[in-house]
């Protein structure tokens, strides 16, 4: 989609989502107080609702579940962020996630729930379930990150086992990348990096939490957007979600996940906040052909929103019994 369409695609009051074929479409109808609360209560037919990025539908049915037999949004953004932490096949969280230059796993996570709690951990190695302890972090310190040894310290003393997080399979791709790299982001694949999860119950409680193991081949001691409040995930239980994925350093500088919130906030609806904070960027960033940025959004009513810089981001919904995972609109059509 060239610019010019895309500005016009998103004054239009609703946007559609291509969903496998069918259409997957957001309203503008979001609530801005409080005190509307109780009419989106009673339309909450979209509720409960988990949104995740990428395709992860044993992670979405994971929160799902939980959901339905009893557990919060908050354990249930756990249990599903945890699945893909614990698969040792994939590499951009957990276990098996890509490591840094000098061949270290360092993970980032936090959660947020809708007391609008939170906690993080940055840069943490040899500890497989960031998420959980991100969620020890905001529920048992007076703080809300932990970084480096004293995260992974912290994780020892609450029950978490050390364990090497770097595969036989990453350890062999981090040996090859060291020969053949000039050390350059590569659309969807070094940025393929985050797993970012949306609940909303039946009652219409949110949480969410965002895990990753960050651009891979990075720098010793890089923190990307993740584990950072406002950036790689927000909450606000009044009005919805947001949370992202990609190069971390650009859903920084445009604080990118309550940027959505906001704009949500202010009538926007899920899929057209995730669009003008993609435009944002584009905006501030001139080589925005270099790298790639997905949000995905949900609102108080379970509406959600998700856009891409690029082609090739996809997004995973658990809603009305059902899995899809889909591949939302992007900015830069061909
Ligand atoms: N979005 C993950 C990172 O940049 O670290």
């Amino acid at each position: 989609m060239k610019r010019r369409n895309f500005l016009q695609k998103a004054a239009l009051g609703s946007v559609g989502i291509t969903a496998l074929g069918s259409s997957i479409t957001a309203t503008a109808a979001t609530p801005k107080k409080a005190k509307d609360k109780q009419d989106v209560l009673a339309s909450n037919s979209l509720l409960p609702v988990v949104i995740a990025t990428w395709s992860v539908a044993q992670a979405t049915k994971k929160a799902w579940q939980s959901m339905e037999q009893g557990s919060s949004a908050l354990d249930a953004v756990i249990a599903g962020c945890g699945v893909e932490e614990a698969n040792a096949q994939g590499q951009s969280v957990g276990i098996g996630g890509l490591p840094d230059r000098e061949g270290r796993v360092t993970l980032d996570a936090c959660v947020m729930n809708e007391k609008g709690d939170y906690g993080a951990v940055l840069c943490m190695q040899n500890i497989k379930h960031p998420i959980a302890v991100a969620r020890k972090v905001m529920e048992d310190t007076p703080h809300v990150i932990l970084a480096g040894v004293g995260a992974e310290e912290f994780a020892v003393s609450q029950g978490f086992k050390r364990e090497n997080l770097l595969t036989e399979q990453s350890k062999k791709d981090w040996e090859t990348w060291k020969k053949t790299s000039k050390y350059k982001p590569i659309i969807n694949i070094e940025n393929h990096d985050t797993i970012g999860m949306l609940a909303v119950d039946k009652n219409g409680t949110i949480s969410g939490g965002c895990t990753t193991s960050g651009l891979a081949y990075k720098m010793a001691g890089r923190v990307g957007d993740s584990a950072i409040i406002g950036s790689g995930l927000f909450v606000d239980n009044e009005i919805g979600a947001a949370t992202a994925t990609g190069l971390g350093e650009e859903v920084l500088k445009t604080v990118g996940s309550y940027l959505i919130v906001e704009l949500i906030r202010q009538g926007k609806s899920p899929q057209e906040a995730c669009e003008l904070a993609i435009k944002r960027i584009i905006e501030k960033t001139p080589n925005f052909e270099d790298f790639q940025v997905g949000y995905i959004a949900v609102n108080k009513k379970g509406e959600t929103g998700a856009y891409s810089i690029h082609e090739g981001f996809t997004a995973t919904t658990y809603q009305d019994q059902k899995n899809t995972t889909f591949n939302p609109n992007f900015y830069n059509e061909k």
